[in-house]
Protein backbone atom coordinates (compact mmCIF):
# COMPACT_ATOMS: atom_id res chain seq x y z
CA UNK A 1 0.00 0.00 0.00
CA UNK A 2 1.26 3.55 -0.94
CA UNK A 3 2.06 5.66 1.95
CA UNK A 4 3.40 9.33 0.69
CA UNK A 5 5.33 11.13 3.13
CA UNK A 6 6.59 14.51 2.97
CA UNK A 7 10.10 14.50 4.26
CA UNK A 8 12.15 17.54 2.85
CA UNK A 9 12.43 20.55 0.41
CA UNK A 10 14.43 19.92 -2.59
CA UNK A 11 16.82 22.99 -1.69
CA UNK A 12 18.16 20.90 1.99
CA UNK A 13 20.00 18.08 -1.32
CA UNK A 14 23.31 19.13 -2.29
CA UNK A 15 22.73 19.16 -6.59
CA UNK A 16 24.96 15.86 -7.17
CA UNK A 17 24.80 14.92 -3.76
CA UNK A 18 21.96 13.12 -1.19
CA UNK A 19 20.61 13.30 2.46
CA UNK A 20 19.71 10.60 4.17
CA UNK A 21 16.42 10.34 5.85
CA UNK A 22 15.37 7.15 8.28
CA UNK A 23 12.30 5.72 8.46
CA UNK A 24 11.88 2.95 10.92
CA UNK A 25 15.15 0.44 10.60
CA UNK A 26 15.44 1.67 7.49
CA UNK A 27 18.27 4.81 6.15
CA UNK A 28 16.89 5.88 2.42
CA UNK A 29 19.37 8.02 0.67
CA UNK A 30 17.38 11.00 -1.28
CA UNK A 31 19.42 12.31 -4.02
CA UNK A 32 19.53 15.11 -6.22
CA UNK A 33 21.25 15.42 -9.85
CA UNK A 34 22.40 18.58 -11.46
CA UNK A 35 19.68 18.81 -13.20
CA UNK A 36 17.39 18.33 -9.86
CA UNK A 37 15.67 15.00 -10.79
CA UNK A 38 15.55 13.39 -7.40
CA UNK A 39 15.73 9.42 -6.43
CA UNK A 40 15.44 7.90 -3.08
CA UNK A 41 17.60 4.46 -2.71
CA UNK A 42 17.98 1.92 0.29
CA UNK A 43 21.11 3.32 1.56
CA UNK A 44 22.88 0.42 1.17
CA UNK A 45 24.69 -0.46 -1.91
CA UNK A 46 24.29 -3.94 -3.67
CA UNK A 47 27.38 -4.63 -3.05
CA UNK A 48 28.63 -5.17 0.30
CA UNK A 49 26.50 -2.36 2.07
CA UNK A 50 28.52 0.85 1.56
CA UNK A 51 26.56 3.68 2.42
CA UNK A 52 25.37 5.06 -1.49
CA UNK A 53 24.59 8.55 0.07
CA UNK A 54 28.50 9.49 0.52
CA UNK A 55 28.82 8.38 -2.75
CA UNK A 56 28.83 10.60 -6.30
CA UNK A 57 26.49 11.25 -8.16
CA UNK A 58 26.70 12.02 -11.59
CA UNK A 59 24.18 11.93 -14.30
CA UNK A 60 21.51 9.27 -13.28
CA UNK A 61 24.38 7.06 -11.30
CA UNK A 62 25.87 6.98 -7.96
CA UNK A 63 29.35 5.77 -7.29
CA UNK A 64 29.73 3.99 -4.65
CA UNK A 65 32.52 5.15 -2.16
CA UNK A 66 33.38 2.07 -0.65
CA UNK A 67 34.44 -0.10 -4.17
CA UNK A 68 33.51 2.47 -6.50
CA UNK A 69 30.38 -0.07 -8.12
CA UNK A 70 27.80 2.34 -10.30
CA UNK A 71 24.23 2.15 -9.07
CA UNK A 72 21.58 3.53 -11.16
CA UNK A 73 19.23 5.89 -9.34
CA UNK A 74 16.06 5.13 -10.80
CA UNK A 75 16.72 0.99 -10.73
CA UNK A 76 19.01 1.01 -8.00
CA UNK A 77 20.38 -1.62 -9.56
CA UNK A 78 24.13 -1.70 -10.41
CA UNK A 79 25.24 -1.76 -14.04
CA UNK A 80 27.36 -4.53 -15.56
CA UNK A 81 29.14 -6.31 -15.15
CA UNK A 82 28.13 -5.91 -11.34
CA UNK A 83 25.24 -7.19 -10.15
CA UNK A 84 22.30 -6.71 -7.18
CA UNK A 85 19.98 -4.03 -6.68
CA UNK A 86 19.67 -1.89 -3.71
CA UNK A 87 15.68 -0.61 -2.56
CA UNK A 88 14.48 2.44 -4.90
CA UNK A 89 11.09 3.87 -3.62
CA UNK A 90 9.23 6.20 -4.98
CA UNK A 91 9.65 9.75 -5.17
CA UNK A 92 8.04 12.90 -6.33
CA UNK A 93 8.74 16.22 -5.97
CA UNK A 94 5.95 19.25 -5.46
CA UNK A 95 6.42 22.44 -5.15
CA UNK A 96 9.47 22.05 -4.40
CA UNK A 97 9.16 19.38 -1.63
CA UNK A 98 10.38 15.92 -1.77
CA UNK A 99 7.35 12.93 -0.91
CA UNK A 100 8.70 9.43 -0.54
CA UNK A 101 6.40 7.06 -0.60
CA UNK A 102 7.19 4.54 2.13
CA UNK A 103 4.61 1.87 1.86
CA UNK A 104 7.32 -0.49 0.35
CA UNK A 105 9.17 -0.06 3.59
CA UNK A 106 6.53 -0.61 6.58
CA UNK A 107 5.18 -3.72 4.25
CA UNK A 108 8.34 -5.42 4.44
CA UNK A 109 8.74 -4.38 8.47
CA UNK A 110 5.34 -5.76 8.64
S1 LIG B 1 30.05 -1.70 -0.92
FE1 LIG B 1 29.52 -0.47 -2.63
S2 LIG B 1 30.96 -1.02 -4.13
FE2 LIG B 1 31.44 -2.29 -2.46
Amino acid sequence: MNNWIDILDVSDIPRQGARVVRHGMVDVAVFRTADDAVFALEDRCPHKGGPLSQGIVHGRRVACPMHNWNVALDTGCALAPDEGCARALPVRVEAGRVWLDVGAIEAAAA
